[in-house]
C-alpha cells in the first residue's frame, strides 16, 4: 500500500497573499488541487494524508470534498520537517500494517508533478528511497561570512524536487531519530534519510515543469505551461 503525504501546512510568506499560496487559484483551480487531482487517478495510492494549517481548515475541507479517494487531515508544524513528521505520525496511527507500506511526500506548492509521481512510484517498487533531481542551471558558490569558500563543479550539482518516495518504516525511523536528537533543520526528506540511514536515496529524473511556486512571478510560468497544454501528460 502507498500513501500520499501532501504538505499544505506552510504560510507562503514569500508569496505574500492573504491566504497560503496552495489555496490561491491558478487558472481557476487552487494550487493544491493540482496535486490532489494527480493522486486521485493514481491506482497505486490508496490514501492521502493532507497536512494543513488549521486556521484555514474550512477552506481545505471545501476543496477536498469532491474527491472520491480517502483524504485524512493532519495539523502541520512550524517547519516543513515538523509538518512531515506530524504527517508520518498520523499515517502510523491510521495504518496498522506497516510492513510493505510506502509513502510519497509531496509539496503542494508543486502543481505539475504528474509524470514525476509516476517515475518515483515506479522506482520505489525496487528501492527504499527515491528522490527526483534535475541538473542545476546556475553555477553555485558556497559563501560563508561574505567570503567564497568553495565553488563545486556544476556537473555534480542537482536540484531536488518532490514527490520523494520512501519505505514508510525507514523514513519514519529517520524522522523519529532527527526529532530525538533535536536536529530540526532538514529542508527535504532525502537529506534527512541520508543522514540517519547512512545510505543514499536512489534518484530519478525530475522535470523543469515540476517547479515550486514560491513567489507571485512563478504563477506566470504556471499559466504559461497550462496555456501550452503541457501539464496533462
Ligand atoms: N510546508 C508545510 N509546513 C510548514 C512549512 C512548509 O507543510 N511549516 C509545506 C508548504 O505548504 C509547501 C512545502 O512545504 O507546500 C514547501 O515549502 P515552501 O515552498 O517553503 O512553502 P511555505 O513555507 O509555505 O512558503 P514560505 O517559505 O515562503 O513561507
Ligand atoms: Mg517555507
Amino acid at each position: 500500500m502507498t500513501v500520499a503525504l501532501i504538505l499544505a501546512g506552510g504560510k507562503g510568506t514569500r508569496f505574500q497573499s492573504p491566504v497560503p499560496k496552495q489555496l490561491v487559484l491558478l487558472n481557476g483551480k487552487s494550487i493544491l488541487e493540482y496535486s490532489l487531482d494527480i493522486v486521485e487517478v493514481l491506482n497505486d495510492i490508496e490514501l492521502t494524508v493532507l497536512v494543513i494549517d488549521p486556521s484555514y481548515e474550512q477552506m481545505f475541507r471545501d476543496i477536498t470534498e469532491k474527491y472520491n479517494k480517502r483524504i485524512e487531515f493532519c495539523e502541520g508544524g512550524s517547519t516543513r520537517q515538523e509538518s512531515v513528521y506530524n504527517g508520518l505520525t498520523r499515517i502510523n496511527e491510521l495504518i496498522p500494517l506497516k510492513e510493505k507500506l510506502k509513502v510519497l511526500i509531496h509539496d503542494s506548492a508543486r502543481p505539475f508533478a504528474r509524470s514525476v509521481f509516476q517515475s518515483v512510484l515506479k522506482k520505489l517498487k525496487t528501492e527504499e528511497a527515491v528522490v527526483p533531481v534535475i541538473k542545476t542551471k546556475d553555477t553555485v558558490y558556497i559563501i560563508k561570512d561574505e567570503k567564497v569558500v568553495d565553488i563545486p563543479c556544476r556537473d555534480h550539482l542537482f536540484n531536488v524536487q518532490t514527490p520523494q518516495g520512501f519505505s514508510f518504516s525507514a523514513i519514519f525511523d529517520c524522522h523519529r531519530l532527527a526529532d530525538k536528537k533535536q536536529m530540526h533543520t532538514f529542508t527535504d526528506d532525502g537529506s534527512l534519510y541520508s543522514a540517519f540511514q547512512k545510505t543514499q536515496p536512489a534518484i530519478v529524473a525530475g522535470e523543469s515543469m515540476n517547479f515550486k511556486i514560491t513567489d507571485k512571478k512563478d504563477m506566470l510560468l504556471g499559466e504559461y505551461y497550462l496555456s501550452k497544454g503541457k501539464t496533462e501528460r
